[in-house]
């Protein structure tokens, strides 16, 4: 019987696990884990915290004792890698300049990020709105939907995440968020594409069909957590579906977006343009939070309401690091390295499934990736305890990642990262999954 509370969306904080994984820490550490402890809420997946950090660079993150973890996880936010000193510099310049930008007001580095992200998006998707996280460009993006067509009910998919505030949380369909918190009446779950991606589709329409009153339909692209890759028949089936019943398309790749699977945005891989495009976490290059939506010319139609009005909308700080961000990614050709490194994790993975006969599967695109172990391990070991030694494993090895869903290893390091480093990080995975 799975343990709910195991298989959620990260790897768990309060298990036995974790408990050892303190016994590896020096005092000074567990010191500032302790006070952090006792001042902030508590929370799954998050507080009681797993280490304490004193640094950052490029693909690595660095404890209070100088250990230096390759991150694999980075909360997807590490595209360009910490502390990118191109963006560092900008956003300094930045800095002297104008930090701050009181709403009603706006400046030169918003106008100028609005501009330039623009033109990675195929017409008719042109305008923008900025949001100090993904929760809240998803929240507008739900306001946007209900406006347009004047319909309130929601469909998104099972096990899904779109962000941890009540309205986000009504959005998606993943119970260690839903669990407690009461009815949320105008949301309907539909099953994850899979192995039989048409038959989702279908059910889909099935529902469209039955309830007029559906708006929108909120999706990721691309799964991150635990990496599952629709097809391109699902999604160009699903474009046609909403098109049909007048109900938007609303595209969640606020992990993804900007690089990671490849291409700028996940959706180039399937020939589709969505209606409204949420976008967040690498978008303030792991510096500054910063999220927003892009979506229609047609839909600019909202002047008398306020869809967003956040204080850090136009954050002059997280438009000048996203806008460097998108410098970097062109003049580093980062989205054909990422194509190249994924030949090379691709192989690497499938290597590893060969030698290992307790992964399940290896699966992914561009940079990130997604090792699946069995759900019934040899010697009737439980699962999710095997995948949390494993992680515990590699992080004593300096190398970091998340795990999801209680069985997926979730690899998903910065574009930036070295050949070097992910050799690195594959010599840690085999000399783990081989004391196993
Ligand atoms: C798919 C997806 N949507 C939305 C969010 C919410 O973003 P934020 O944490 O910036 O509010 C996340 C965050 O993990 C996410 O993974």
């Amino acid at each position: 019987m799975k343990d709910q509370n195991l298989f959620v969306e990260g790897d768990v904080n309060f298990t036995s696990g974790r408990k050892k994984w303190y016994a590896v820490l020096d005092g000074e550490a567990m010191d500032l884990l302790n006070r952090d402890k006792e001042v902030f809420m508590h929370q799954s997946l998050s507080t009681p915290c797993l280490n304490v950090l004193s640094s950052c660079e490029g693909s690595y993150i660095t404890d209070l004792n100088g250990k230096r973890y390759l991150d694999f996880h980075g909360n997807s936010v590490h595209h360009t890698g910490y502390r990118n000193p191109y963006i560092i510099e900008k956003v300094k310049q930045q800095m002297d300049i104008l930090p701050f930008s009181p709403r009603r007001y706006t400046n030169e580095a918003a106008v100028r990020y609005a501009e330039k992200l623009v033109t990675y998006f195929p017409a008719p998707l042109n305008r923008v709105l900025f949001a100090p996280g993904g929760t809240a460009a998803v929240s507008m993006a739900l306001k946007l939907a209900r406006i347009i067509t004047g319909k309130q009910r929601i469909v998104s998919l099972e096990d899904s995440f779109h962000g941890a505030s009540l309205d986000a949380i009504a959005a998606g369909g993943e119970y260690q968020f839903k669990k407690y918190m009461g009815i949320f009446p105008d949301t309907v779950n539909v099953r994850q594409p899979g192995a039989n991606d048409m038959a989702a589709a279908d059910e889909l329409e099935e529902i469209l069909k039955e309830e007029p009153g559906v708006g929108a339909f909120i999706a990721e692209t691309i799964r991150n957590t635990d990496v599952h890759i629709p097809s391109q028949a699902y999604w160009k089936r699903v474009r046609e579906i909403c098109t049909k019943y007048n109900v938007l398309l609303i595209l969640d790749e606020i992990p993804i977006a900007f690089g990671k699977t490849g291409k700028m945005f996940a959706f180039e891989h399937y020939g589709i343009v969505p209606d409204i495009v949420c976008l967040g976490k690498s978008m303030g290059a792991g510096i500054i939070p910063m999220a927003g939506i892009v979506t229609k010319e047609e839909y600019n139609i909202a002047a008398e309401i306020s869809l967003g009005h956040f204080t850090h909308e136009k954050s002059p700080l997280g438009c000048a690091a996203g806008l460097a961000m998108l410098e970097f990614i062109e003049q580093e050709q980062l989205l054909q390295k990422v194509k190249e490194d994924e030949l090379f994790v691709r192989n690497e993975l499938e290597q590893l499934k060969k030698k290992f006969p307790f992964i399940h599967e290896v699966r992914g695109i561009g940079l990130l990736w997604a090792i699946e172990l069995l759900n019934t391990q040899p010697e009737g070991k439980d699962t999710a305890a095997v995948a949390e030694q494993v992680l515990y494993e590699c992080l004593k090895n300096g190398l970091s990642f998340k795990i999801s869903n209680g069985n997926v290893l979730q690899l998903s390091p910065p574009l930036t990262i070295s050949r070097i480093e992910l050799e690195e990080a594959f010599q840690v995975l085999h000399q783990v999954f081989s004391s196993l």
